[in-house]
């Protein structure tokens, strides 16, 4: 059976955890300038991207380069389907092509899914709608792991869109999988109206939320898939919402930030906190892309 990596829910505890500490092996490897078994050596994975992305795509291209394997970077706007190609024809054109694993992100809910009905190499999901990123919540876990040392028992607070954000979706699966207990912060507007876990708190202030939280998460207002009626002023939404030092510090001296980016200053977080040398962990996060997505690909396709 060909090993796709589509979401988070297809995963039981042990397999995240085993894929954890490949990732771990990665992270020292790397550091540690160690000798890489080159798992992909020979083979081609395809970069299909239909929406933008700096970090995603990126760290998918370096992981394979790390792992002996090349990359095809295609992008949606400047492939056929300007000239009205179909995307089931786009999908069937490059797989003809035979490459060894596809990795696609998409704003349609479940393409990523669709695809790898429709082909016959491991796909794997960089981000799909506002549903599911499971890429980033393995590097988001893996950051967790070692700042805390552990990931059970932690309170961690996910704040801000949460409506539309794919990251908060996967993390709510990953973290709670893994024994977090999980707060969600967000105003009214942005809080979904269910979850998909049980036990998760829901807070509608920071004050409220912040206290006794071991990793504060902070989202990007996804503007894009808003209302344009709901757009809050970014100024407002800093005030009521936004993650100054003062918050950090609520929620207790040892609280760290993060933050999947691309991020807004001034609007969901002050310069200073994701600035932070030591709380904040945003670049660290940014480092264990190359290494959790290595796992990945190492699993689906070495
Ligand atoms: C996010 C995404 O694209 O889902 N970024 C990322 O992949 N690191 C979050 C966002 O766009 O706000």
């Amino acid at each position: 059976m060909t090993r796709h990596f589509l979401s988070i829910t297809d995963f039981s505890k042990d397999e995240l955890s085993a894929l954890l500490d490949q990732a771990q092996r990665y992270a020292d490897a790397l550091v540690k300038g160690k000798k890489i078994k080159t798992a992909l050596q020979g083979k081609v994975a395809l970069n299909l991207f239909f929406e933008n992305s700096t970090r995603t795509c990126t760290s998918f291209e370096m992981a394979t380069y790390r792992l002996g394997g090349n990359v095809i970077n295609w992008r949606a706007e400047t492939s056929s389907l300007s000239k009205g190609e179909s995307f089931r024809d786009t999908i069937q054109t490059v797989a003809a092509m035979k490459p060894d694993v596809i990795i696609m992100r998409h704003s349609e809910y479940n393409a990523p899914y669709q695809v790898s009905k429709w082909v016959d190499c491991p796909v794997v999901n960089a981000g799909d709608s506002y549903r599911e990123h499971p890429t980033q919540a393995l590097l988001d876990a893996l950051t967790i792991r070692q700042a805390k040392g552990r990931i059970e028992g932690l309170t961690i607070a996910i704040c801000g869109d949460i409506a539309h954000s794919r990251v908060a979706s996967s993390n709510i699966h990953f973290l709670s999988k893994m024994g977090a207990k999980l707060r969600i912060i967000a105003p009214e507007f942005l809080m979904p109206q269910t979850f998909p876990v049980e036990g998760i708190g829901t807070f509608t202030s920071m004050e409220d939320g912040l206290p006794g939280c071991d990793i504060v998460m902070m989202l990007r207002n996804q503007k894009e898939r808003m209302d344009a009626a709901l757009i809050p002023d970014d100024a407002t939404y800093h005030k009521d919402f936004g993650l100054t030092m003062a918050r950090l510090d609520l929620a207790g001296p040892d609280a760290l930030v993060m933050h999947p980016g691309p991020f807004n200053r001034g609007v969901e977080v002050a310069d200073d906190v994701i600035d932070h040398t030591t709380r904040s962990l945003y670049l660290k996060a940014v480092a264990n892309g190359v290494p959790a997505r290595m796992a990945v690909l190492a699993s689906c396709a070495g």
